[in-house]
């Protein structure tokens, strides 16, 4: 069992252990005392988990209630939100009841929000059930949903009382979602932790997921921690994800996974970098073959003066700044910032560049 501690006063605790969902009942009382949970899951993980959950919870005397909703990003908007909280009234769930997201980001940013302005706020716990959600949105307290104009433009800070990572959970994942949260675990060794990204780059993931896992939380849990006294220190985590979002946006958010769009923002940022001698030589290079390691891409046909004009999307008036995240060499990354309107000339390399 691997348990790490996180907050800023009101600590949570994030336990990593393999097996952990069929004795999540336990772990839950612990923290709480109420007598209802209401399950919130997608229609996948619903098939796959939901019972094992459910009689665990029942076995240490939590009445439980579930809303499912459609799998995908698709649903993560207010029309589900407001299903899911009118669930939770229909249950009876009361103020010292307590919410259990079970599924990956999309379900823990929803079931995070609906906690969150439910009765103006109650516990929940999470159980994230994909690697993106078991090391980057289970930790920090970010809920919410998209609008019809933009991904997360809804949402509040609300920490969950606990978080239970089962890793076996990861086996029954297609391999390219597998894969597409190893983009992220690839972006903390390249912001934070040389070691980490040398592990990836030669081992196999799956022979040390507890510590692959407990090692980004706690590269997140540290930034985020930090990042209540500076406030530039969260940036970080957007490494590679400037560009990462303007792919992502050209391709109307299909065909492309978030992983794989900051995966080829990875390198591109960081081949620009190299070029104006900012970043060690060969780092761009790495990252390349550590992507095509895990069946990812690290390259993009879109012109870049599209991709530009999605960046600067909201920064349309000159003199703008744009804050870019670089690495010096992989696991030392640091914020660059540059006016909007040099971003093209950094991208192809600068004045004296290559590209
Ligand atoms: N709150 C934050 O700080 C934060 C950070 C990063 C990303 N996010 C959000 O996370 C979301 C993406 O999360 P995601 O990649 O986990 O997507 P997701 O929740 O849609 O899950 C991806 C797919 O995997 C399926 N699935 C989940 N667990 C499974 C399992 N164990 N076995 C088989 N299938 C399984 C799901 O049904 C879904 O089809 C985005 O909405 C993003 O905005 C939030
Ligand atoms: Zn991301």
């Amino acid at each position: 069992m691997e348990k790490l501690s996180v907050g800023n006063g009101k600590n949570y605790d994030i336990i990593i252990e393999n097996g952990i969902i069929s004795r999540c009942g336990q772990y839950i009382r612990e923290v709480a005392n109420g007598r209802r949970a209401m399950i919130i899951t997608d229609s996948n993980v619903e098939k796959l988990y939901s019972s094992t959950v459910i009689s665990s919870l029942n076995d240490s005397g939590f009445e439980t209630g579930i809303f499912v909703f459609k799998a995908g990003e698709q649903s993560k908007n207010l029309e589900t939100i407001q299903k899911m909280l009118d669930g939770m009234a229909n249950f009876g769930l009361s103020r010292s009841d307590l919410v259990i997201a079970l599924g990956g980001g999309v379900c823990g940013d929803m079931a995070g929000f609906a906690a969150a302005i439910y009765l103006r706020g109650i516990d929940f716990v999470q159980i994230p059930t994909t690697i993106l959600s078991q090391i980057d949105s289970s930790v920090g307290g970010k809920t919410g949903c998209d609008l019809k104009s933009g991904k997360n433009l809804v949402g509040a800070f609300h920490n969950p009382i606990l978080v239970l990572i089962d890793p076996e959970t990861l086996s029954t994942l297609p391999a390219r979602i597998f894969n597409d949260g190893m983009a992220e675990a690839i972006k903390y060794g390249c912001i934070k932790s040389e070691e980490l990204f040398c592990k990836l780059e030669t081992q196999n993931p799956k022979d040390f997921l507890p510590e692959l896992i407990k090692e980004c939380i706690k590269i997140k849990k540290d930034i985020v921690e930090r990042d209540f006294k500076e406030s530039n220190e969260r940036m970080l985590l957007n490494f590679g994800h400037t560009l990462g979002h303007a792919i992502e946006g050209y391709y109307n958010y299909l065909h492309i996974t978030h992983g794989e769009a900051v995966g080829i923002g990875m390198v591109m940022v960081t081949k620009a970098a190299e070029n104006i001698g900012l970043c060690k030589p060969g780092s761009s290079e790495r990252i390349k073959s550590c992507l095509e390691k895990y069946s990812l891409p690290y390259e993009t046909s879109v012109p870049l003066e599209d991709l530009i004009n999605f960046c600067l999307k909201d920064k349309k008036r000159r003199g703008d700044d744009i804050n870019l995240v670089l690495i010096r060499e992989i696991g030392q990354s640091f914020i660059y910032t540059i006016e909007a309107d040099q971003l093209y000339d950094f991208l192809k390399g600068g004045p004296n560049g290559q590209h």
